[in-house]
């Protein structure tokens, strides 16, 4: 279960969602919901009842202000479309498995394309632009649905599929800043190739299952300068996408390598290319590590901006990510366990949600998705609302495997909604059956 912390009536701020306070019997509106984001006039109420300090669910705190601030301005001027937050658009299924199919095909691509370059040979980049463009096309479409599918993790092939993740990361993040479509593009590709110079690293180094030691580690960070030269001999000319994947491991503090380059010095694609990266490792399940929570990895990012990364940057892709980000693991008001298929920027509590248990945690046969920003007319009250994130594995959930199997179990109903409406069959799967 999510953590319990104790905070003063002082550190109250909104989105902060109570389960109790110091004085037994304490009536409040709020409680188990996230505070409205003007606090003071409740402060002061809480304070005048001899109120002192309140448990607050720790997931619940989000990080402050993570609005545009000074140090985002410059962003901002730059690419003036970063201060437009479109309010996000209702998930529909059909798009989940577009998507879906979009980025198993990526996946396969980028499989095919470094098994290429690990054996020396030089690697289709044409076709590699090609399946970032697609990529680029449906972050454009179904910017929603784009973000959530790269909670889809593959075990067994952690590098293709994190470059795959990286990519579709990256797209997101500069898309939110308003980049222009050949920029999207450009940043793309170098997400997808950012580790192709692990290709070059011995397999015994990139696989081991444990911490590797100072020469390996060594080794390793050579994957940065390998990766530029192999591009360069690959024929890639932009010098925004080589310098990319030659920085993509620098740190605002110089701590980074190979050059130990400092904060200003660092290009923007490879400061946006370092969030998505650690971001999807850190998220991911590897031999060594478990991988965390998602809301767990935004606070661990956080912490670190300023000193890894570009604050504002981060800043901007907590923003995008929401506090419970899709394939978070939540509890329901209800009882239900529910896992967060679209996040709600504007009340985080009720995203759109894949329920899989019914009130007595007992696993339904067939989850369903359902919108928790949906109200009952009769009362005009919401039906239910997310209480707290939880750890999958305490409950001995996969959460990538419910939701493949979810998707894969509705991919014909999906795609007879999508017929429906009249929008566009995937070009993909349009493909494949054409050839079938
Ligand atoms: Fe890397």
């Amino acid at each position: 279960m999510a953590g319990l912390t104790k905070v003063s009536v002082d550190e109250l701020r909104g989105g902060m969602s109570v389960v109790r306070f110091d004085c037994a019997g304490f009536m409040f509106e709020y409680y188990g919901k996230p505070l409205p984001s003007d606090c003071a006039k409740l402060r002061s109420f809480l304070k005048s009842n001899k109120v002192t300090y309140a448990l607050v669910y720790e997931d619940s705190i989000l990080p402050e202000d993570a609005s545009p601030t000074a140090a985002i301005k410059d962003y901002i001027d730059q690419h003036p479309a970063a201060a437009e937050e479109k309010p996000p658009t209702p998930p529909k299924l059909p798009e989940l498995t577009q998507v879906m199919s979009v980025h198993t095909e990526a996946k396969l691509m980028t499989t095919t394309m470094m098994n290429e370059a690990r054996m020396g040979k030089m690697i289709d980049t044409k076709a590699a632009r090609e399946m970032v463009s697609t990529l680029v096309e449906q972050c454009i479409k179904t910017p929603e649905a784009f973000i959530s599918i790269t909670r889809l993790k593959d075990f067994d092939n952690y590098t293709f599929m994190h470059s795959v993740n990286v990519s579709v990361l990256a797209i997101s993040l500069a898309k939110r800043l308003g980049f222009s479509a050949k920029d999207l593009n450009n940043i793309g590709f170098a997400g997808l190739m950012h580790d192709i110079g692990k290709m070059g690293v011995p397999e015994s180094i990139l696989n081991k299952p444990g911490k590797l030691d100072g020469p390996e580690f060594e080794i390793m960070k050579q994957h940065t300068v390998k990766g530029y030269n192999y591009l360069k001999a690959a024929n890639i000319t932009e010098e925004s996408i080589l310098q990319a994947v030659r920085c993509h491991h620098e740190k605002s503090d110089g701590s980074g390598y190979p050059d130990g380059l400092m904060e200003a010095q660092i290009p923007k694609f490879a400061k946006i290319i370092s969030i998505a990266d650690v971001y999807d490792a850190i998220t991911s399940e590897r031999v060594y590590s478990k991988g965390m929570m998602p809301a767990e990895a935004i606070r661990t990012l956080f912490s670190w901006s300023g000193r890894h990364f570009n604050d504002a940057l981060v800043k901007f892709f907590i923003s995008i990510m929401g506090i419970y980000p899709a394939g978070t693991l939540v509890m329901l008001d209800s009882g239900e366990l529910a896992i967060i298929m679209w996040p709600n920027k504007k009340d985080p509590m009720r995203p759109k949600v894949l329920v899989i248990t019914g009130p007595d945690m007992a696993h339904l046969d067939e989850p369903f998705i359902f919108n928790l920003s949906s109200y009952n007319a009769r009362t005009s009250t919401p039906y239910k609302s997310v209480v707290s994130a939880l750890n999958p594995q305490d409950f001995n959930i996969n959460v990538n495997e419910v939701i493949a199997k979810y998707l894969i179990g509705n991919e014909e109903e999906a795609e007879e909604e999508a017929a429906a409406e009249g929008s566009e069959k995937n070009p993909l799967l349009r493909q494949r059956s054409a050839k079938e």
